[in-house]
Protein backbone atom coordinates (compact mmCIF):
# COMPACT_ATOMS: atom_id res chain seq x y z
CA UNK A 1 0.00 0.00 0.00
CA UNK A 2 1.54 3.45 -0.86
CA UNK A 3 2.43 5.16 2.25
CA UNK A 4 0.45 8.10 3.07
CA UNK A 5 1.75 11.80 3.37
CA UNK A 6 0.26 14.27 5.32
CA UNK A 7 1.14 17.64 4.68
CA UNK A 8 1.42 19.69 8.05
CA UNK A 9 1.23 23.54 7.61
CA UNK A 10 1.33 25.44 11.05
CA UNK A 11 2.64 26.66 14.46
CA UNK A 12 3.60 30.22 14.57
CA UNK A 13 6.51 32.42 14.03
CA UNK A 14 7.58 32.65 17.49
CA UNK A 15 10.43 30.54 19.05
CA UNK A 16 7.72 29.11 22.22
CA UNK A 17 4.64 28.20 19.62
CA UNK A 18 2.34 26.17 21.09
CA UNK A 19 0.97 25.91 17.87
CA UNK A 20 4.45 24.80 16.91
CA UNK A 21 4.50 22.26 19.92
CA UNK A 22 1.03 20.57 18.95
CA UNK A 23 2.20 20.02 15.28
CA UNK A 24 5.09 17.89 16.37
CA UNK A 25 2.92 16.32 18.72
CA UNK A 26 0.98 15.12 15.67
CA UNK A 27 4.02 14.12 13.35
CA UNK A 28 4.86 12.00 16.33
CA UNK A 29 1.21 10.69 16.67
CA UNK A 30 0.64 9.53 12.89
CA UNK A 31 -0.87 6.60 12.43
CA UNK A 32 1.96 3.88 11.45
CA UNK A 33 1.05 3.68 8.13
CA UNK A 34 1.42 7.35 7.54
CA UNK A 35 3.90 10.04 7.80
CA UNK A 36 3.80 13.81 8.32
CA UNK A 37 6.05 16.42 6.53
CA UNK A 38 5.70 19.76 8.79
CA UNK A 39 5.82 22.42 5.57
CA UNK A 40 7.68 25.83 7.16
CA UNK A 41 5.83 28.83 5.49
CA UNK A 42 7.47 31.48 7.41
CA UNK A 43 9.99 32.05 4.28
CA UNK A 44 7.26 32.41 1.62
CA UNK A 45 6.22 35.97 0.18
CA UNK A 46 3.27 37.56 0.59
CA UNK A 47 0.86 36.42 -2.37
CA UNK A 48 0.96 38.38 -5.29
CA UNK A 49 -1.20 37.99 -8.25
CA UNK A 50 1.38 39.36 -10.37
CA UNK A 51 3.50 36.35 -9.70
CA UNK A 52 1.77 33.70 -10.52
CA UNK A 53 3.40 33.62 -14.22
CA UNK A 54 6.83 33.35 -12.00
CA UNK A 55 6.71 31.83 -8.84
CA UNK A 56 9.98 31.97 -6.21
CA UNK A 57 11.51 28.88 -5.60
CA UNK A 58 10.10 28.98 -2.22
CA UNK A 59 6.71 29.08 -3.61
CA UNK A 60 7.74 26.29 -5.86
CA UNK A 61 9.16 24.37 -3.44
CA UNK A 62 5.64 25.01 -1.21
CA UNK A 63 3.37 24.05 -3.92
CA UNK A 64 5.45 21.04 -4.70
CA UNK A 65 5.33 19.59 -0.99
CA UNK A 66 1.77 19.74 -1.00
CA UNK A 67 1.14 18.54 -4.34
CA UNK A 68 2.96 15.38 -3.47
CA UNK A 69 0.94 14.89 0.02
CA UNK A 70 -2.71 13.03 -0.05
CA UNK A 71 -4.05 15.26 2.26
CA UNK A 72 -3.33 18.15 4.44
CA UNK A 73 -3.08 19.52 8.44
CA UNK A 74 -3.00 22.52 9.76
CA UNK A 75 -2.37 23.80 13.05
CA UNK A 76 -3.73 27.24 13.70
CA UNK A 77 -3.16 29.92 16.16
CA UNK A 78 -6.40 32.17 16.42
CA UNK A 79 -5.35 35.86 15.85
CA UNK A 80 -8.32 38.51 17.32
CA UNK A 81 -10.99 35.72 16.74
CA UNK A 82 -9.31 34.62 13.43
CA UNK A 83 -7.02 33.52 10.99
CA UNK A 84 -3.21 34.50 11.16
CA UNK A 85 -2.63 36.49 8.58
CA UNK A 86 0.95 34.56 7.51
CA UNK A 87 -0.83 30.83 7.42
CA UNK A 88 -4.00 32.38 5.51
CA UNK A 89 -0.84 34.09 3.04
CA UNK A 90 0.18 30.11 2.60
CA UNK A 91 -3.23 28.65 1.91
CA UNK A 92 -3.67 31.39 -0.80
CA UNK A 93 -0.32 30.82 -2.21
CA UNK A 94 -1.07 27.13 -2.30
CA UNK A 95 -4.44 27.94 -3.94
CA UNK A 96 -3.39 29.98 -7.11
CA UNK A 97 -3.16 30.20 -9.99
CA UNK A 98 -6.20 28.00 -10.67
CA UNK A 99 -4.70 25.94 -12.86
CA UNK A 100 -2.04 24.94 -10.35
CA UNK A 101 -4.35 24.87 -7.06
CA UNK A 102 -2.32 21.98 -4.99
CA UNK A 103 -5.05 21.66 -2.06
CA UNK A 104 -8.57 21.49 -4.29
CA UNK A 105 -10.09 18.23 -3.26
CA UNK A 106 -7.71 17.36 -0.85
CA UNK A 107 -8.74 15.86 2.78
CA UNK A 108 -7.80 18.41 5.49
CA UNK A 109 -8.12 18.48 9.33
CA UNK A 110 -7.41 21.42 11.75
CA UNK A 111 -6.08 21.98 15.07
CA UNK A 112 -5.57 24.47 17.14
CA UNK A 113 -4.03 25.87 20.28
CA UNK A 114 -4.29 29.27 22.21
CA UNK A 115 -3.87 30.83 25.68
CA UNK A 116 -7.51 31.50 26.22
CA UNK A 117 -10.54 29.61 27.03
CA UNK A 118 -11.57 28.32 23.64
CA UNK A 119 -9.13 26.92 22.32
CA UNK A 120 -8.70 28.76 18.97
CA UNK A 121 -12.54 28.11 18.10
CA UNK A 122 -13.32 30.64 16.23
CA UNK A 123 -10.27 30.69 14.05
CA UNK A 124 -11.36 26.92 13.19
CA UNK A 125 -15.00 28.23 11.86
CA UNK A 126 -12.92 30.73 9.79
CA UNK A 127 -10.99 28.19 8.19
CA UNK A 128 -13.70 25.77 7.76
CA UNK A 129 -15.28 28.21 5.48
CA UNK A 130 -12.15 28.84 4.18
CA UNK A 131 -11.31 25.14 3.47
CA UNK A 132 -15.22 24.95 1.32
CA UNK A 133 -14.45 27.38 -1.06
CA UNK A 134 -11.47 25.69 -1.77
CA UNK A 135 -13.68 21.97 -1.72
CA UNK A 136 -11.23 20.37 0.04
CA UNK A 137 -13.03 17.02 2.25
CA UNK A 138 -12.70 18.50 5.60
CA UNK A 139 -12.37 16.11 8.54
CA UNK A 140 -15.16 16.93 10.69
CA UNK A 141 -14.97 15.35 14.59
CA UNK A 142 -13.24 14.78 16.64
CA UNK A 143 -12.66 18.83 17.23
CA UNK A 144 -9.29 19.87 19.29
CA UNK A 145 -9.71 23.11 20.45
CA UNK A 146 -5.82 22.99 22.73
CA UNK A 147 -7.12 25.73 25.26
CA UNK A 148 -5.45 27.40 28.35
CA UNK A 149 -2.26 26.15 26.24
CA UNK A 150 0.20 27.47 28.60
CA UNK A 151 -0.97 24.34 31.25
CA UNK A 152 -1.15 21.73 28.21
CA UNK A 153 2.69 21.29 27.41
CA UNK A 154 5.21 20.03 29.56
CA UNK A 155 8.67 20.67 29.79
CA UNK A 156 9.80 18.24 26.49
CA UNK A 157 7.02 20.18 24.86
CA UNK A 158 4.59 17.09 24.89
CA UNK A 159 0.69 17.48 25.43
CA UNK A 160 0.46 16.16 29.56
CA UNK A 161 -3.20 14.85 29.05
CA UNK A 162 -3.68 11.92 27.56
CA UNK A 163 -7.67 12.84 26.51
CA UNK A 164 -6.44 15.37 24.40
CA UNK A 165 -3.61 13.12 22.99
CA UNK A 166 -7.01 10.63 22.31
CA UNK A 167 -8.61 13.17 20.24
CA UNK A 168 -5.48 13.90 18.74
CA UNK A 169 -5.05 10.50 17.51
CA UNK A 170 -8.68 10.07 16.26
CA UNK A 171 -8.34 13.39 14.13
CA UNK A 172 -5.30 11.85 12.78
CA UNK A 173 -6.64 8.56 12.09
CA UNK A 174 -9.93 9.80 10.60
CA UNK A 175 -7.44 12.18 8.11
CA UNK A 176 -5.38 9.33 7.08
CA UNK A 177 -8.21 7.08 6.08
CA UNK A 178 -9.68 10.22 4.15
CA UNK A 179 -6.07 10.57 2.59
CA UNK A 180 -6.21 6.52 1.54
CA UNK A 181 -9.44 7.18 -0.10
CA UNK A 182 -8.19 10.20 -1.77
CA UNK A 183 -4.40 8.56 -3.04
CA UNK A 184 -6.87 5.69 -4.59
CA UNK A 185 -8.57 8.51 -7.04
CA UNK A 186 -5.45 10.33 -7.71
C1 LIG B 1 -2.23 39.22 17.37
C2 LIG B 1 -2.78 38.26 18.40
C3 LIG B 1 -4.15 38.09 18.51
C4 LIG B 1 -4.67 37.14 19.40
N1 LIG B 1 -5.99 36.91 19.40
C5 LIG B 1 -6.49 35.87 20.11
C6 LIG B 1 -7.86 35.46 19.97
O1 LIG B 1 -8.63 36.04 19.23
N2 LIG B 1 -8.27 34.37 20.66
C7 LIG B 1 -7.44 33.65 21.48
O2 LIG B 1 -7.88 32.68 22.08
N3 LIG B 1 -6.14 34.02 21.65
C8 LIG B 1 -5.65 35.10 20.97
N4 LIG B 1 -4.33 35.47 21.08
C9 LIG B 1 -3.51 34.77 22.08
C10 LIG B 1 -2.94 33.49 21.46
O3 LIG B 1 -3.83 32.43 21.70
C11 LIG B 1 -1.60 33.18 22.11
O4 LIG B 1 -0.71 34.26 21.92
C12 LIG B 1 -1.00 31.90 21.57
O5 LIG B 1 0.13 31.59 22.34
C13 LIG B 1 -0.65 32.06 20.08
O6 LIG B 1 -0.24 30.84 19.54
P1 LIG B 1 1.31 30.36 19.51
O7 LIG B 1 1.66 30.03 20.93
O8 LIG B 1 1.30 29.17 18.64
O9 LIG B 1 2.12 31.50 18.98
C14 LIG B 1 -3.80 36.42 20.23
C15 LIG B 1 -2.41 36.63 20.13
C16 LIG B 1 -1.91 37.53 19.23
C17 LIG B 1 -0.41 37.70 19.11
Amino acid sequence: MTSIKIAGIGGSLRKDSFNTKLIHQAKELMPHNSVMEIISVGNLPLYNQDDDENPSKEVMAFKDSLRSSHGVLIVSPEYNYSIPGFLKNAVDIASRPPVDNVLRGKPVAIMSASSGAFGGMRAQYHWRQVFHFLDMKQIGRPEVFVNYAQEKFDQSGRIKDESTITLIRDLLNHLVNAAIEYSHIQ
